[in-house]
């Protein structure tokens, strides 16, 4: 029986560090309501000139060295993002080439902060189906530049940040490691619930004249929304993941959950009933990686030494659309 396994796994961040005193320079709020309503204290902007494909760049080179590949023992490679160079064409494409990977196929997944696990599920897929072997899976944010630096964008930027992550998923003959079970949902009727509507193809021409005045190439946010939804979809999806895959949930080691706001976390470790050090976090260094924030969790509990062949993790994903997302692995 294949499995799929995370054969290398790494993660870039821009070394640009914006605090929340940074953010309350430029707008009404302050480190003490960012850091009580979210658990965020910085997060890394990346500067002007680089783009999302060169953040997922690196991180691309430390999975692949970490999984002892190089790019021309990449199948295919699948892009996570919200935050695309380009509207078109994906940043899967650029990313091949400015890996030197070949003509492999390439393509991006467009489900936000659930990206990464909608990517690694589609990863899986193709491996159990005996279709590809090696497939390069990113998760990269560049946000810095589709937040609101004025009053009007407050509740979303402070909230969000830059960076990159990626794993390099391999089919493996090893029956005890690998996915174990995955679960994607959606619901678009709360979809203007978290967006960004820099531009409506119903229009002619799609882009307003008016786009700056109207905000609408910002993104945009119904915060308490978002984070009802969140703990509700997060805690059933997890709640339906421990019962369908037949595991028990104190079999499982770690819970990495996305990285949106530190109490929707603590809210739905403890509707679970789950100590809540048991769901990890990084919120407060590195703020909303979106696609990003899932896998550079993973890469840094596996190089604080963290991880041990044949942990049971539990991944949980929730985001714009909304999305939502689960994947059980042993590592
Ligand atoms: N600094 C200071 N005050 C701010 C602020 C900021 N950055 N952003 C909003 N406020 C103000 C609001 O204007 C509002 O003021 P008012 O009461 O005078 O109208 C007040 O704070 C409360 O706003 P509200 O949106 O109700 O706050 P909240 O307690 O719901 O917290 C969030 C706001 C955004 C932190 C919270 O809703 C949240 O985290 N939601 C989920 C977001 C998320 O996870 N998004 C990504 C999903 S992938």
């Amino acid at each position: 029986m294949v499995r799929s396994v995370i054969a290398g796994i790494g993660s870039y961040v821009p070394t640009e560090v914006v605090t929340n005193d940074d953010l309350s320079k430029l707008m009404d709020t302050s480190d003490e309501w960012i850091r009580s309503r979210s658990g965020i204290e910085e997060r890394h902007h990346a500067p002007e000139g680089v783009s999302c494909s060169d953040l997922a760049l690196e991180a691309s080179r430390k999975a692949l060295e970490d999984a002892g590949l190089s790019p021309s023992d990449l199948d295919f490679i699948i892009f996570a993002t919200l935050s695309p160079d380009q509207n078109f064409p994906g940043n899967g494409c650029y990313l091949q080439a400015e890996l030197g990977a070949g003509p492999i196929g390439a393509m991006d997944v467009r489900t936000q902060c659930s990206g990464f696990l909608y990517a690694l599920t589609t990863a899986d897929a193709f491996i159990r189906a005996g279709i590809y072997r090696n497939i390069l899976v990113v998760g990269a944010e560049l946000q810095s530049s589709i937040l609101d630096f004025s009053n009007r964008g407050r509740n979303v930027t402070v909230l969000f940040g830059d960076g990159a992550a990626a794993t390099v998923v391999s089919a493996s003959e090893d029956a005890d490691r690998g996915i174990l079970y995955s679960e994607l949902h959606a619901d678009g009727n709360f979809a203007s619930c978290l967006q960004m509507r820099v531009w409506d193809i119903s229009r002619k021409p799609y882009i307003s004249r008016d786009i700056f005045k109207s905000g609408a190439m910002w993104m945009e946010m119904d915060g308490p929304a978002v984070f009802k939804h969140a703990v509700m979809s997060l805690t059933e999806v997890a709640d339906n993941t421990i019962k369908r895959s037949g595991i028990k949930a104190e079999d499982i080691k770690y819970v990495i959950p996305h990285q949106a706001n530190q109490r929707i976390n603590l809210m739905v470790a403890e509707r679970l009933g789950f100590p809540p050090e048991k769901f990890l976090s990084n919120i407060r260094k590195y703020g909303n990686t979106s696609a990003a924030s899932i896998p550079l969790l993973l890469d840094q509990t596996y190089r604080s030494g963290m991880l041990e062949r044949g942990d049971l993790l539990l991944l949980l994903g929730f985001g714009s659309g909304f999305t939502w997302a689960s994947t059980l692995l042993r590592w």
